[in-house]
């Protein structure tokens, strides 16, 4: 199988240490004049959508073009797929092509995974239904070394819907990894029993003040309704038992962090003055989604 990213759980813990490195090596190049290297320069990639994506699909195209490759994104609506072609189909088209690399995101678990062992190009998984999301993990693992000098020891809560959250169980396997304490917090419908076992150091609560208390970094999600066959729990009420209010941010350590992979939803999972607050890293994640995945992309058809 060629060598893409499907997931953080298959990774080591150096190579994490390595790609979060490169990374850092990056960021200062994403605010000089000059941002082109020639790194990637005569490879393609192909940006592949099957859902919804402002950050990801961006970042991922700005990343390579940064690196100097040549980049076509395709998305679902627009391609054959809505003429019903499969998605073998589709990738096997789109690698007929000979891309270099393959960013893809879809709906269902273990497509990425699928389709790795069809094809002999390196696939990135840029988030696979409620499975993994390995990229944005570390992108909040670079934002959070930003602020402390390592992950060991630190109280990340996270918080939402963690139930259908690809970007909550990337960063559990990549935070357990490196020693931290994970405290996952949801109403009961949204935190399955089951996520306590993912991985060591996982505590689960549907207190957010527990959630909260003492924590390093504080990281919201989305109500990701689109997944949800049923309501799990009544819209109107969400905000008021796990909404982020500012009074909370007092529960936590005095410099904690704010964090929320995007896109927010003001007055849902948390308030707009949180939101804007000071210690919000929120647009920071923004822009080290690009360092990451130029270290990323580098490695993999580097
Ligand atoms: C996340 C995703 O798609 O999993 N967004 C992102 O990539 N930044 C989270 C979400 O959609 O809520």
């Amino acid at each position: 199988m060629p060598a893409g990213l499907l997931g953080i759980e298959e990774l080591e813990r150096q190579e994490i240490e390595a790609i979060l490195a490169r990374a850092k090596d990056f960021q200062p190049i994403q605010t000089q004049a000059q941002k082109k290297l020639d790194t990637l320069r005569g490879k393609m990639l192909v940006n592949l959508f099957f859902e919804a994506s402002t950050r990801t699909r961006t970042s991922f195209e700005i990343a390579a073009k940064r690196l100097g490759a040549d980049t076509v994104s395709i998305t679902a609506a627009g391609s054959s797929v809505s003429k019903g072609e499969s998605l073998v189909d589709t990738l096997n088209t789109l690698a007929a092509m000979r891309p270099d690399c393959i960013v893809m995101r879809h709906a269902a678990s273990g497509a990425p995974h699928f389709l790795a062992r069809h094809l002999a190009i390196p696939i990135i998984n840029a988030g696979d239904g409620t499975h993994e999301h390995p990229t944005q993990a570390l992108l909040d693992a670079r934002t959070i070394l930003d602020h402390r000098p390592g992950l060991e020891g630190l109280r990340v809560a996270i918080i939402g819907d963690i139930a259908h959250s690809r970007v909550a169980r990337s960063n559990v396997h990549l935070l357990s990894k490196f020693g931290a304490q994970i405290v996952l917090c949801g109403p009961a419908s949204l935190l399955p029993a089951e996520l306590g076992c993912l991985a060591p150091g996982v505590h689960l609560t549907f207190d957010i003040r527990e959630a909260i208390a003492d924590a390093d970094v504080i990281m919201m999600l989305r109500v990701q309704l689109e997944r949800q066959h049923e309501a799990a729990f009544p819209a109107g009420e969400y905000f008021q038992f796990y909404g982020l209010r500012l009074e909370h941010l007092a529960l936590a350590k005095p410099d904690a962090i704010v964090m929320h992979p995007g896109p927010i939803n003001r007055g849902r999972e948390l308030s707009s003055d949180v939101a804007d607050f000071q210690r919000s890293v929120i647009l920071n994640q923004v822009e080290n989604g690009i360092a990451v995945r130029m270290a990323v992309l580098e490695r993999v058809i580097g």
